[in-house]
């Protein structure tokens, strides 16, 4: 059976922000509150796809593969993207930054329970233990053992509907959305500077279709976010943690 790190209960406290409920994450993604509670069971009462995750975590660490710095989180931190991704039914998703693959693991079993859609992801892997140093002086120790150990613990029948890119985001990110001419959600979660954020939510949100979803992570670490909000205009979402550390954006249906 199906078991959360947190309690359910945990759910709705991590709707901080403007919304706190179910019904309310109903009203951002267009869709009812008991909507959104049946989502949530699916994933509560799933075909084990925790315990599965929990395994390849198991095997990872005892083959050394997952270290201290997996970047990522199977918890309520990567369940809300579940619930997302069923709300917002898309057919073509985008994702920077993957690290071992919490957040694709979850976005990938959304897609296979819509029945629908792919998930198109982009990472530039480090192998140095020590990680990285970002474009503000910031160090992020995640890192994998190899390259391929990238998005290890996605379990294998989620991969048909997945496409991993290995290389920095600039310019595989352009390039990937100019192939794809209109995306219906995507999300940010690679190198968290202010820089890199503000370039891909530009580079991204024309080729996001009206009614699609800008998704980011680490949107208290600088302004890019709330710079970026403002200059779009967009409908604002704030979860998880009480200042909201992830955000998303809805493209405004008729906006150009
Ligand atoms: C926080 S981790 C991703 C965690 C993952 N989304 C999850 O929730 O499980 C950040 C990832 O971004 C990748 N990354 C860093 N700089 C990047 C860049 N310029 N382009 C693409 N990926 C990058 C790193 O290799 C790392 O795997």
């Amino acid at each position: 059976m199906y078991q959360l790190r947190h309690h359910p209960g945990e759910f709705a406290r991590e709707m901080w922000g403007a919304y706190r409920s179910p019904a309310a994450l109903g009203r951002f993604f267009q869709r009812t509150g008991s909507e959104v509670t049946q989502c949530w069971r699916d994933l509560l009462e799933k075909d084990r796809f925790y315990e599965r995750i929990q395994q390849k975590e198991a095997e990872l660490q005892r083959s050394g593969a997952l270290g201290s710095s997996p970047g990522g989180r199977a918890d309520s931190y990567s369940e809300i993207l579940y619930l997302i991704l069923r709300l917002a039914r898309p057919t073509v998703v985008v994702e920077t930054g993957v690290a071992m693959g919490y957040s694709s693991a979850y976005l990938l079993q959304a897609l296979h329970d819509n029945a629908d859609g792919t998930l198109y992801s982009i990472d530039l892997p480090t192998t140095d233990p020590e990680g990285r140093i970002d474009g503000d002086g910031v160090r992020d120790r995640t890192h994998v053992r190899a390259p391929q150990e990238t998005g290890a613990v996605v379990p294998d029948d989620l991969r048909d509907r997945w496409k991993l890119s290995l290389g920095p985001s600039n310019p595989l990110l352009p390039e990937l959305l100019e192939k794809l001419g209109s995306v219906d959600v995507f999300f940010h979660d690679s190198d968290h500077s202010y820089q890199n954020m503000i370039w891909e939510y530009r580079v991204a949100w024309p080729k996001i279709r009206p009614g699609g979803y800008l998704l980011t992570d680490d949107i208290t670490r600088n302004q890019a976010f709330e710079e970026f909000v403002a200059s779009v205009g967009g409908r604002p979402y704030r979860w998880f943690g009480r200042n909201g550390r992830r955000g998303a954006l809805l493209r405004p249906p008729t906006a150009g």
